[in-house]
């Protein structure tokens, strides 16, 4: 497919997981994509992977919590590229632990990356998306918007990335502008492997576990999220606005 051919993707956190996954998609798709994340070299990584496969890429190392970096990696990426025409809100952590046990710090940095984040990425974008009367947002919620033991703060803040999505959608809307979430189930990448690690449960048993429990019987893929934010960033589903889509190999929502 190349319903992307000379539009322009950030996606953030792209250095790994569901979001390398979801650059080389949109790369696939004809973008020029924007990786972002913290590193400079993983971020390279990613960036060059995309153009040996043949696609165009550039990598860019920022925090999306910093506004400052995120204004400066904004200018870059519409100077270099031109503008900004997709945006994929992506990059996350976790700081898991049982309310009574959590740090404000930890409720601070998921809060941060994932809300204020988000945000200052979408601010940015949404500057070339009015301008051109065309863009596509996707915000990256997740199953635990509906609670999850041990995670008050993710819970809140991928919730919190919901109601974000759906005022967006409202402001955007007239100026042509899509914004959707996907909200996954559990996807194999380090995200997970570190939770199992902290967990002290082997990652294999934990996906075997969760297997049994999706009525799909598999766990997800990083590329099971990059598709969906592809087909919602391609004009067939150009009337769908304001939604949050469940990839979780069943009806989690
Ligand atoms: N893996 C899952 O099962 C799952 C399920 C539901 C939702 N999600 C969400 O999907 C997204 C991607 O998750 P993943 O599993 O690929 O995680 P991951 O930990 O493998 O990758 C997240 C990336 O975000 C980057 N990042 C973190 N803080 C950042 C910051 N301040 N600025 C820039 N980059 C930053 C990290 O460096 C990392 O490369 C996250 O928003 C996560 O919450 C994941």
């Amino acid at each position: 497919m190349t319903h992307l051919n000379s539009k322009v993707a950030v996606v953030t956190g792209a250095a790994r997981g569901i979001g390398a996954a979801t650059a080389a998609r949109l790369a696939l798709d004809g973008a020029t994509v924007a990786v972002i994340d913290l590193d400079e070299t993983q971020t390279k990584e990613t960036a060059d992977a995309i153009v040996s496969a043949g696609g165009s890429a550039m990598a860019v190392a920022c925090d999306v919590s910093d506004e400052a970096a995120v204004a400066e990696a904004a200018e870059r990426i519409r100077a270099e590229a031109g503008s900004i025409d997709v945006l994929v809100n992506n990059a996350g952590v976790l700081r898991d632990n049982l309310l009574f046990k959590m740090s404000l710090s930890d409720w601070d940095t998921v809060m941060s990356v994932h809300l204020r984040g988000s945000f200052l990425w979408a601010r940015e974008a949404q500057k070339t998306m009015v301008q051109n009367r065309w863009g596509k947002i996707v915000n990256l919620s997740s199953t635990s918007a509906l609670g999850n033991r041990g995670q008050t703060n993710y819970s809140a803040a991928k919730a919190g990335l919901q109601g974000f999505t759906k005022a967006m959608a409202l402001e955007l809307g007239p100026f042509n502008v899509n914004v959707n979430a996907v909200a996954p189930g559990f996807i194999v990448t380090e995200m997970t492997r570190a939770t199992a690690a902290r967990t002290g449960v082997d990652f294999e048993e934990m996906q075997e576990r969760g297997a049994a429990n999706i009525p799909l019987r598999r766990v997800g893929r990083p590329e099971d999220i990059a598709n969906v934010v592809s087909v919602l960033c391609s004009e067939d589903t150009s009337y769908v606005t304001g939604q949050v889509i469940y990839v979780a190999g069943g009806p989690k929502a």
